[in-house]
């Protein structure tokens, strides 16, 4: 503020230099004019109201940064030829019913920061020329019905940076022309699709730093023609609808700093035109296979400082033609090719500012160092430690497999693991693997059924590898294998349990004929359970087809057949013929799995 006065007092002196040069035209005392352009400029002059000597053809009039309190129709009537008005920065509350009403030709109105807190109806009336309204900055607390209802030429609406709680259903009636629309840092709870609906011509809308906390269903139904849509710093939002973009036909998308978790693939299905998607600081930590997979056109996905953890295998499936990437400053270990359509469309990777481990899952980045466009910023290596902090593209062609390797996994203690255990206990079979990358365990249970570390039910996998089993049932019987993979490779061990039908307790049972009451075909999944005696041929068949076979087993089998051949006397014929395949016994030793198929022929007399 101390340079002011001078500045004001050189200003002053300039003003009286040059003031006898533009005699001959009438000015406004403390305005300056310029005849040329018919411009006349009092900005920052200390006005109170509009100054008196302003030439009547005056074309554009400069009024921003004064003191003026209201604007009234008497004010502005007499300049008819005004085509650009600014009025902004001052203090401006109140403005009448037809203000501007005279000024036809008006095509640009300028109101930014004042302390308008309604705009009466009418106030805009008339100015079919106007193209651009900035009425950012003010106090607005609603929007009402027919405010803009003359407006139809304009383009350009700035209404950001109010108070507004409220946009009455028919606010941007008559707006045909308008093409783009911002609104920002209100206090709107939600934007209906109603009073978005008469925005046809509208093609890129901005809805920043709102407080809106979910997009609904067909919130833009109406925009056929919108092109590109920015939702950003919306932190509560959370939860987008699959229909919420439908109607829409976008080339641009960007949901930026909410606080949804995952990619809105539902809501994205519709938007097969899209070129360019920024999901950019949202916690999204995972991206899913095919999270994007309807987006075929897509060129651009922006993806930066998310707290990305990983991506998974076909995370960007569908992908077609993507030629930019850009997941900077997110805390990925890794890049897999798997995860890309096609990594060869790909031109453009920005994958600094992560953890990166370099080894052989990041060699397709190490290939294409030389024309890949790493936009000026090399990932660099986290690990291992021999090339920590070294940039990808400084690497030599000599060092290429120095690193960037992998080590394949190595199940240790392969002990025999043959467990014999009652109905109703704990089973616990270990798996403990190393290698590089850390590799990634899971089980396939005797039913072929795939058991990981996310699975929830009676049988799951501890973090380490370890495979529980919980109140066992005679039908987890069978021959469990652990797979222990990782990008260098799989490893691969058996372990086999035999569930004898005797219970352990008579509450356990209790609580099982519990689970048995609401169990039927429909809903069998992870925490399968049985009734405890029936045990079918079929359930023999199965188990037994699956596991391998221990003499206890075909003891057990034997008699079993026995049994029910005994209880179906009369009704089955004393040919007995059984068919079967079964897996060889897979010993500590052996880790190929190969198996045999056999055929037992049985005669029971
Ligand atoms: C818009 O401006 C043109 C001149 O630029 C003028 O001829 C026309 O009358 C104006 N339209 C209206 C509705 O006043
Ligand atoms: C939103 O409302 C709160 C009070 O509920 C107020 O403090 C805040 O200034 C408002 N923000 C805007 C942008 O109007
Ligand atoms: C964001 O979501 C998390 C839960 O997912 C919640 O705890 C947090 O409060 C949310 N933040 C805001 C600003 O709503
Ligand atoms: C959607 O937009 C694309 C251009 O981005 C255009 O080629 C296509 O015809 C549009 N489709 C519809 C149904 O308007
Ligand atoms: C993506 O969104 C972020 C946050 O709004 C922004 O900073 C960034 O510039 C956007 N990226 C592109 C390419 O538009
Ligand atoms: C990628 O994101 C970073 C922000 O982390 C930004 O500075 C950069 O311009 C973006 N690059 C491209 C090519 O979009
Ligand atoms: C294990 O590795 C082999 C080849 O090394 C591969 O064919 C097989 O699909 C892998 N299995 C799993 C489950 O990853
Ligand atoms: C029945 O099982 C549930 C868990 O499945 C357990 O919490 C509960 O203690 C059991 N009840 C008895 C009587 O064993
Ligand atoms: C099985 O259970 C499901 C719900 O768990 C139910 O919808 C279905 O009708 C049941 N089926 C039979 C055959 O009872
Ligand atoms: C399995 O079924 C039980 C009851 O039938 C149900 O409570 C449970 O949620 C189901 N689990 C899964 C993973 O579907």
């Amino acid at each position: 503020m101390a340079v002011c006065p001078v500045l004001s007092l050189l200003g002053l002196l300039l003003l009286l230099i040059t003031a006898p040069t533009s005699q001959g035209q009438a000015c406004p005392q403390r305005c300056d004019c310029v005849p040329q352009s018919k411009a006349v400029n009092c900005q920052n002059k200390r006005l109170s109201s509009v100054p008196n000597g302003i030439p009547l053809d005056t074309r554009l009039l400069d009024l921003s940064g004064n003191t003026l309190r209201w604007v009234e129709h008497g004010d502005l009537a007499a300049y008819v030829n005004l085509e650009e008005l600014d009025l902004s920065e001052n203090l401006i509350s109140v403005l009448e019913p037809n203000a501007f009403s005279s000024l036809l030709n008006l095509r640009v109105l300028r109101l930014r920061a004042n302390q308008l807190k309604l705009v009466p109806m009418g106030a805009f009336s008339h100015l079919a020329n106007l193209t651009t309204l900035d009425l950012s900055g003010n106090k607005l607390v609603i929007l009402l019905d027919f405010t803009f209802q003359d407006l139809r030429s304009l383009r350009n609406l700035e209404v950001g940076d109010n108070d507004l709680v409220y946009i009455s259903n028919k606010a941007f009636l008559g707006l045909v022309g308008l093409r783009e629309l911002t609104i920002e840092r209100c206090n709107l709870t939600s934007i209906s699709g109603q009073s978005l609906s008469y925005l046809r011509g509208l093609v890129m809308l901005r809805l920043r730093y709102l407080s809106i906390v979910s997009l609904e269903e067909q919130n833009f139904r109406k925009l056929g023609g919108l092109r590109g849509l920015e939702i950003d710093h919306w932190p509560f939002l959370q939860y987008i609808s699959p229909h919420s973009f439908q109607g829409l036909n976008l080339s641009w998308l960007s949901i930026t700093n909410t606080n949804i978790t995952t990619v809105p693939t539902g809501a994205l299905r519709s938007l097969i035109h899209l070129a360019s998607l920024n999901l950019s600081y949202n916690p999204i930590s995972v991206l899913e296979s095919w999270a994007l997979r309807d987006l075929v056109r897509l060129k651009e996905l922006h993806l930066v400082g998310t707290n990305l953890v990983s991506v998974q295998t076909y995370g960007f499936g569908g992908l077609q033609q993507l030629r930019l990437l850009n997941v900077s400053n997110n805390r990925l270990v890794t890049l897999e090719e798997g995860s890309f359509h096609s990594v060869n469309t790909l031109e453009t990777l920005r994958v600094d500012g992560n953890p990166l481990s370099c080894d052989c899952r990041l060699l397709w980045i190490l290939q294409r160092r030389k024309t890949l466009n790493f936009d000026g910023k090399s990932p660099v290596c986290a690990a291992p430690v021999e090339v920590q902090d070294k940039a990808l593209n400084s690497f030599s062609d000599s060092a290429l497999f120095d690193h960037f390797t992998c080590q394949r996994p190595k199940i240790r203690n392969r002990k025999l693991q043959q467990l014999t255990a009652r109905e109703g206990q704990v089973v616990s079979f270990f798996c403990h693997a190393e290698g590089e990358p850390t590799p990634v365990i899971f089980w396939i249970s005797p039913q072929r059924r795939r058991i990981t570390t996310k699975s929830t039910g009676r049988i799951i996998v501890l973090p380490e590898g370890t495979l529980e089993i919980r109140y066992a049932q005679i039908t987890d019987s069978g021959t469990y294998i652990c797979i222990a993979s990782n990008a260098g490779g799989n490893d691969t061990y058996f372990a086999t349990l035999t569930v004898s039908g005797l219970p352990l307790d008579a509450a356990v049972a209790a609580n099982r004929t519990y689970y048995v009451g609401d169990l039927n075909d429909t809903n069998l999944n992870d925490t399968r359970v049985f009734l405890k005696f029936t045990l079918d041929l079929k359930t023999i068949l199965v188990s037994t087809a699956m596991g391998c076979i221990t003499f206890l087993g075909v003891v057990l089998f034997c008699f079993l057949l026995l049994f029910v051949w005994s209880r179906g006397r009369g009704q089955h014929k004393n040919n007995f013929s059984v068919e079967y395949s079964f897996r060889k016994v897979d010993g500590p030793t052996t880790s190929g799995g190969q198996g045999g198929a056999r055929k037992f022929n049985m005669k029971m007399i």
